[in-house]
């Protein structure tokens, strides 16, 4: 039988950064009218989704929230979810989505320690709240597959060590604006002002962006290729970065994400 998200109740452990993006998310499509249920804390977002979206309600702890609901978000942070979920009751008909990092589905079940109906991961991105960007999901699950595809785009892996790569590439956002804030005060050393050089940079790569959305199956070199001219300035950067241990740096930092994920 097919499951329908939208006739599930849906619940959330944990009310911080990224269940409020998918909650958010969520609000402009056709589960706007899906009933949502928030664990109490962050008292501050759990208060703003209510209050913005009346199909949202706030639960008394984080049991109500699973008692209440089908389909059940664990959005804690890593290092509090062994605690967080050993103290949890689930039931058997419980359909568990896990966001949380660096945390596979046996050390999932292991700290349920009760059969539930399924288990996934999934890896939703800030951006889920403009209905942008990939969500991966490992195993396969219709359900959640259904919603990140309302969501974005939703992106199955049938391979744990596919999921894991897919998350260590998903580490990659604060580095995208570290790069933007370095050559920033870069601009600035020499004497352009921030505004004037944020705004630029901000247009650059927004543009950079769309070139490769509407090329989605030119490879990243071919598109190199389409960015620079032979012998020209932006040809000379790359070999310079490149040179100077700029991808060294990069794949060793990736290296050390994979390392901290397979723990
Ligand atoms: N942010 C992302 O882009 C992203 C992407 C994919 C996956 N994830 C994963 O998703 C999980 C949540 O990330 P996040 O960025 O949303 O973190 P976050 O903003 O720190 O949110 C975590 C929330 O958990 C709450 N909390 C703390 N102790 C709790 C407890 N005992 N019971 C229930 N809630 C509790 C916190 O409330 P207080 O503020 O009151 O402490 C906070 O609101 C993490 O495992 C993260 O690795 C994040």
């Amino acid at each position: 039988m097919k499951i329908d998200p939208k006739r599930m109740t849906m619940g959330f452990v944990g009310t911080g950064t990224i269940t409020e993006a998918v909650v958010t998310g969520l609000g402009k499509t056709a589960f706007c009218d899906t009933p949502i249920v928030l664990s109490p804390r962050s008292a501050s977002v759990a208060g703003r989704l209510a209050a913005a979206n009346r199909n949202v309600s706030i639960a008394l702890g984080n049991q109500d929230v699973l008692d209440r609901s089908d389909l059940v978000f664990m959005a804690v942070r890593p290092q509090i979810a062994e605690e967080v979920i050993r103290s949890l009751r689930f039931r058997p008909d419980h359909h568990v989505i896990s966001f949380v990092a660096a945390t596979p589905i046996d050390q999932l079940l292991a700290w349920i320690d009760q059969p539930v109906h399924h288990l996934s991961l999934a890896i939703p991105l800030p951006f889920v709240a403009d209905l942008q960007g990939a969500t991966a999901i490992y195993p396969p699950d219709e359900v959640s597959h259904t919603l990140f595809s309302a969501l974005g785009t939703a992106i199955q892996v049938e391979d744990k060590q596919e999921f894991e790569l897919l998350a260590v590439a998903s580490c990659l956002m604060a580095t995208y604006f570290g790069m933007l804030d370095a050559t920033s005060s870069w601009l600035q050393s020499q004497g352009l002002s921030r505004p004037a050089g944020d705004a630029y940079l901000r247009q650059l790569f927004s543009g950079l962006a769309h070139a490769a959305r509407l090329k989605p199956v030119a490879s990243f070199d071919e598109l190199i290729g389409e960015h620079s001219t032979k012998g020209g300035l932006n040809e000379q950067v790359l070999e310079d970065f490149r040179e100077f241990g700029g991808t060294a740096a990069l794949q060793k930092a990736l290296d050390r994400i994979l390392a901290r994920i397979r723990l």
